[in-house]
């Protein structure tokens, strides 16, 4: 079972940010996760919410702000001290952190618009396709990754609010007619045998988030889950020893 840093390992370090990155790798993490948006000048930056908010003194949306304004804001300082200066960094900045074989689920959080320029982007990045898995709730972007981006796999994202044993069929068919190799679902107890067996059955893998307990963590691999996403990558590879 993968181990994967949730926005990197963003109990640590500040979420999304090259130094929850690089923790994240150093903590000895099988891949990250980020969330990403396109600016107004057709960049794709690493940040979980559409403004800036929660993280920095000036609120921006992301989406109708260029990059250089996006890179003047302190992201880091919020977490602590000693990060401030922390920057939004883009996904190539994000892909150059990649070890080799290591992977990183990219979830966007943006719009259909985002596909080609990801396109570009997947296309120079120092990484193989096999290393990459996106991530999304929205099926529409889900299918329009497919779409342009054939050769990487795709992973949908399921609230556990929308997901049980009544939903369960619906769910399965609407993945397998989606055409994604996975589910990611929302951590926790209806994550059970009859569950993981039904979606396994349906030749679907699944992955869960976010989960930063060593028990959960070890039911998860003894039911074969496909990886666990966690804000804590280096106490969950302990847990796991
Ligand atoms: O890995 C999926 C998870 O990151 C989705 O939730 O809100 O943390 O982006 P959120
Ligand atoms: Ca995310």
């Amino acid at each position: 079972m993968d181990i994967i840093a949730h926005r990197g390992a963003s109990h640590a370090a500040p979420e999304n940010t090259l130094s929850a990155f690089n923790r994240a790798w150093q903590e000895g993490a099988d891949g990250i996760e980020g969330d990403f948006y396109l600016t107004k000048d057709e960049r794709i930056v690493c940040i979980h919410d559409r403004n800036t908010k929660k993280l920095a003194q000036q609120n921006l949306d992301v989406t109708q702000s260029t990059l250089a304004e996006l890179k003047q804001l302190d992201v880091g300082s919020w977490k602590n001290k000693r990060f401030s200066g922390e920057r939004i960094p883009t996904l190539e900045e994000v892909l150059a952190t990649i070890p080799p074989g290591g992977k990183i689920f990219i979830e966007i959080k943006d719009g259909e618009r985002i596909v080609s320029h990801l396109k570009q982007v997947l296309e120079k990045a120092p990484v193989r396709p096999e290393q990459v898995r996106i991530i999304a709730f929205s099926l529409e972007v889900l299918r329009a990754c497919k779409a342009q981006l054939p050769g990487i796999q795709s992973s949908w994202l399921v609230d556990k609010k929308y997901l049980d044993r009544e939903t369960l069929p619906g769910v399965l068919h609407t993945a397998k007619a989606g055409n994604v190799k996975g589910i990611g679902l929302q951590e926790g107890d209806h994550i059970d045998a009859v569950l993981v067996k039904s979606i396994h059955d349906a030749g679907i893998e699944l992955h869960t988030w976010t989960e930063n307990s060593g028990k959960a963590a070890r039911r998860y691999r003894a039911l074969g889950l496909k990886s666990v996403t966690t804000n804590k990558p280096g106490y969950i590879r302990g847990e796991l020893k």
